[in-house]
């Protein structure tokens, strides 16, 4: 079992120094709960890879408190700049070319590395108390649900590490966006996430390269971002997603399947039918979405349905990570 710490200043003080000295610390981000390391130190990344059972290819994100630590771990360009002072602190992962500074286990031997800004108040406090950047993950074993409170953490990782930073349930519930900013003139989406692709291109006033959606992961993004694997974050209770649920199905749904969906009006008397939302609130959807997944792969259904959000704005991140949760 894990140690379930709430943020006070004496905690952080001492989960920056089991940090610096090589330990693992699960930490709370505004998307998902995350598995952090000293990103400066290679032993204690590669623990990072063990406790998650993680595929050594796959690299990780670096959290940094802002701009100037940017610098330090990476060649910046006006763009990365431009776009951390519009959203940073905030769900945006950029990728650029890495410094030495970043052991290769962190990047899985690629020459960019991955950096991310987060805006939760008590991992905030952290990162900016640790004079050294932290990789982190998601905090979940391999290729299942993505943890968003710190029991989620505790159920999948529990064993493995000392402490969890409590911080209570995650305000986006899907990870970050990710977008590759080594070439200026061509950044490119490389995962839909918590900031829709819709507000980069707002502020960009152009329109960007994305993945595109299909029913598996998009190839021609795989070999740009090695762990966007067609199969992820899933149920061991196989999932079907659909274009829409009618009532006259979610009524009548046969022994063992249970309905997960995400705009419909409650229906009083039906039996494992499970709402994200009522009215399509994709913010709503979002942040319910991995808690209800876990939640129903812990009933003991065989079957799940659920229907897929629009694809626009969050819709387009839930439904890429319904889409990898169902994939076979
Ligand atoms: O919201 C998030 O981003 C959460 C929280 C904890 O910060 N983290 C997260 O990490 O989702 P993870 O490990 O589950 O996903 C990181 C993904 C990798 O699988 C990979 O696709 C991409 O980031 N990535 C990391 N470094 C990269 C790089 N140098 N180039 C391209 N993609 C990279
Ligand atoms: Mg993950």
């Amino acid at each position: 079992m894990a140690n379930i710490l709430q943020p006070t200043e004496e905690n952080l003080r001492d989960l920056r120094k089991f940090l610096l000295f090589g330990g693992l610390v699960g930490v709370p981000t505004e998307t998902v709960y995350g598995l952090a390391a000293n990103a400066f130190d290679a032993d204690a990344c590669a623990k990072i890879f063990e406790a998650k059972q993680r595929p050594a290819n796959d690299p990780l994100i670096c959290h940094i408190s802002g701009t100037e630590e940017l610098e330090q771990i990476c060649i910046t360009n006006p763009l990365a700049i431009r776009l951390a002072d519009r959203f940073w602190p905030g769900p945006l992962t950029f990728v650029l070319p890495k410094k030495d500074n970043i052991p290769d286990i962190v990047t899985a031997g690629l020459d960019s590395v991955a950096v991310r800004c987060s805006a939760h108040q008590d991992f905030k406090r952290l990162v900016e108390q640790c004079d050294f950047p932290l990789a982190a993950p998601s905090a979940n074993p391999f290729a299942y649900i993505s943890p968003t409170t710190a029991q989620h953490v505790e159920a999948g990782l529990g064993s493995k590490i000392n402490f969890i930073l409590n911080g209570g349930p995650c305000e986006f519930g899907v990870e970050s966006t990710i977008i590759d900013l080594r070439d200026q003139n061509n950044p490119r989406l490389l995962r839909y996430g918590a900031l829709p692709a819709e507000e980069i291109e707002a502020e960009l006033g152009r329109s960007i390269e994305k993945p595109v959606a299909t029913n598996s992961a998009d190839e021609s993004v795989q070999h740009l971002a090695p762990g966007a694997l067609p199969k992820h974050y899933s149920p061991r209770t196989p999932l079907e997603l659909r274009g829409g649920i009618a009532p006259d199905e979610f009524e009548h749904l046969p022994e063992g399947t249970a309905a997960l969906l995400l705009a419909q009006p409650k229906s009083a008397g039906v039996k494992n039918v499970h709402w994200l939302s009522e009215d399509g609130k994709l913010s709503e959807i979002a942040s319910n979405l991995f808690a209800k997944l876990r939640e129903l792969d812990e009933s003991g259904y065989d079957r799940i349905i659920a229907e897929e959000a629009p694809e626009l704005g969050l819709g387009m991140a839930i439904n890429d990570r319904l889409r990898r949760a169902s994939f076979r």
